[in-house]
């Protein structure tokens, strides 16, 4: 699959500029919450067996989500935003979680980070990946998270969906984002898994993050996981 590095949008661009402008140095302090306290979900049951695979790469400058930045201190643990989310949907669908992880390490510096995440889309380069799903054909659901990078989905998930044969299966992407919410992404996996059932899962903004249990567990009722 040849893949067609997007326009980065306006705001996109608002985010990258704000991003790098405003991120060195940022001193607030870490917002301590926690999984059990932050609030209840109400508990969800899918038709069939959930899986909630998700990327992360939180940014370990110095900045908190709270703060717009890359992840959330919870428990006195540290996850990046993304897994932040996936952790409250397997708690809420009582599905199991998977971390989607590769062989590349991405350089720390947010704005070395920005960059690189721009060379790799542009050449197209899929990074290989280190963890992998034994039992897929047990599952029926599948979210998918991942942050925005550059108004698209990080190289490593078009390396997950490249692994993945999810036909049959419903596909539920989930985001977390500076602004751009999920683009043009929740389209791009539509087209990479044509025989799958793609919903677009919850779109949760970096500065949300801390506070988006809520959301989640209305979001995952409206959709008819239902309290069983
Ligand atoms: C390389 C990079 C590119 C990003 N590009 C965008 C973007 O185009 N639009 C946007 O809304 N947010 C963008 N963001 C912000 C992230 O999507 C957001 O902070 C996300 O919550 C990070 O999730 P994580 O902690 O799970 O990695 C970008 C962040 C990084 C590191």
């Amino acid at each position: 699959m040849k893949r067609n590095y997007p326009i980065i949008g306006i705001v996109g661009l608002a985010f990258l500029a704000a991003a790098i402008v405003l991120n060195p140095g940022n001193t607030k302090a870490e917002e301590s919450i926690s999984l059990q306290t932050v609030g209840p979900v109400k508990a969800a049951k899918a038709e069939g067996k959930v899986l909630v695979t998700y990327f992360t790469w939180p940014e370990p400058d110095g900045v908190d989500a709270s703060s717009g930045a890359s992840r959330v201190v919870a428990d006195g643990k540290l996850y990046g935003n993304t897994e932040y989310v996936a952790r409250i949907l397997a708690e809420a669908t009582g599905g199991d979680l998977f971390a989607i992880e590769t062989s590349k390490k991405y350089p720390s510096p947010h704005r070395a980070l920005i960059d690189e995440a721009k060379r790799e889309g542009e050449a197209n380069r899929r990074p290989k990946l280190t963890t992998h799903i034994e039992n897929l054909k047990d599952y029926d659901v599948i979210f998918v998270g991942y942050p925005n990078w550059w108004a698209d989905m990080p190289m490593a998930i078009y390396s997950f969906f490249d692994e993945y044969d999810f036909s049959g299966k419903t596909v539920i992407p989930f985001v977390t984002h500076g602004g751009s919410r999920f683009s043009q992404s929740v389209k791009t996996i539509a087209e990479l898994e044509k025989n799958a059932r793609v919903i677009e899962g919850p779109s949760v903004s970096d500065r949300s993050v801390p506070e988006c249990r809520a959301m989640i567990g209305n979001w995952l009722q409206k959709q008819g996981f239902s309290n069983k």
